[in-house]
């Protein structure tokens, strides 16, 4: 009997682990596009207790650029020589401590006259790189904006308040935490040849913000960073217990040494293949499938 229930309680665990790790490669999807753990629609409004921590993700142009399929006009990556150079935001993601997170919490719909004021520096710092359009939390595709917002913006609210407050506090604390400088004052400077050790990328954020950051890699590249905070915005570690037993899916986890590519631009001349233009609804599939 004994022996039973000891095996009954390996089994529950073994059950719980695997679903922690299921969340863990969930939410280590580029984009944050991976279903989040709760329907969406009207009914998980009040069974999603209010979230523990933020995450602020910032993403590697060059990396996530060289996914672009298409160019047209809301693909940052298109810019030529004005392309993003350094880490742009994905966005502020609420988080659970248990490694879940709450998503589309409101039914309140984007609306891109609230934040009309901040169009300059959203475009400049939190530009779409690609040119598809992710799903809103009503069944419906939307920009880039417009998913982030519905997505996590609604679950932030009980401390960032509405959409206009959403947008301008991630701005603020993406200027305040400037990664792109700390780690060139470092020496992991953008670069097509050289490889950095990431655990010298992530000291030199500790040594800057006191505070261990989460790398997300594609195949070798530094595709992500996120910082994470308290709800008072002071810094905290990220979450990563469960990442580190190193049974999670490797597509997104980072060698010892990885590179910080340095050509955003596509669909320019140069060495990069030139990619056709399209009109931004044609490319639809291409964001979903990232
Ligand atoms: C981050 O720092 C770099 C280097 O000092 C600077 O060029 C860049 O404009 C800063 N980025 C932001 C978003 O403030």
């Amino acid at each position: 009997m004994p022996l039973l229930l000891t095996k009954f309680a390996s089994l529950a665990f073994l059950a719980l682990s695997m679903a922690s790790l299921i969340l863990t490669t969930e939410s280590t999807k580029p984009n944050g596009l991976g279903l989040g753990i709760f329907p969406r629609g009207k009914h998980h409004t009040q069974s999603q207790r209010e979230f523990d921590y933020f995450a602020l993700a910032l993403q590697w142009p060059a990396t996530y650029c060289r996914r672009s399929r298409h160019c047209c006009t809301s693909n940052a990556c298109c810019r030529g020589s004005n392309a993003p150079a350094e880490f742009t935001i994905h966005g502020l993601w609420p988080d659970y401590n248990d490694g879940s997170w709450p998503s589309c919490c409101t039914n309140k719909r984007f609306n891109e006259k609230e934040i009309s004021s901040l169009l300059g520096d959203l475009e400049k710092y939190w530009p779409s790189l690609s040119c598809g359009s992710p799903s809103t939390c009503h069944g419906g595709k939307g920009s880039f904006w417009g998913h982030e917002w519905e997505k996590h913006g609604t679950c932030s609210a009980p401390v960032t308040g509405d959409e206009y407050n959403y947008f301008s506090t991630v701005l603020n604390i993406y200027f305040k935490y400037n990664v792109s400088r700390v780690l060139s004052e470092a020496g992991y400077v953008a670069s097509d040849s050289e490889k950095y050790p990431v655990g010298g990328i992530i000291s030199a954020i500790q040594n800057a913000f006191h505070t261990t950051p989460l790398i997300v890699c594609k195949n070798g590249a530094i595709e992500e960073l996120r910082l994470c905070f308290y709800k008072t915005f002071e810094p905290r570690d990220c979450v990563t217990q469960v990442n580190s037993e190193n049974t999670v899916s490797s597509r997104n986890s980072c060698p010892k040494y990885v590179s910080l590519p340095a050509h955003a631009s596509r669909g320019f001349d140069g060495a990069e293949t030139k990619l056709p233009w399209i009109p931004a609804k044609e490319a639809i599939e291409e964001h979903e499938s990232m």
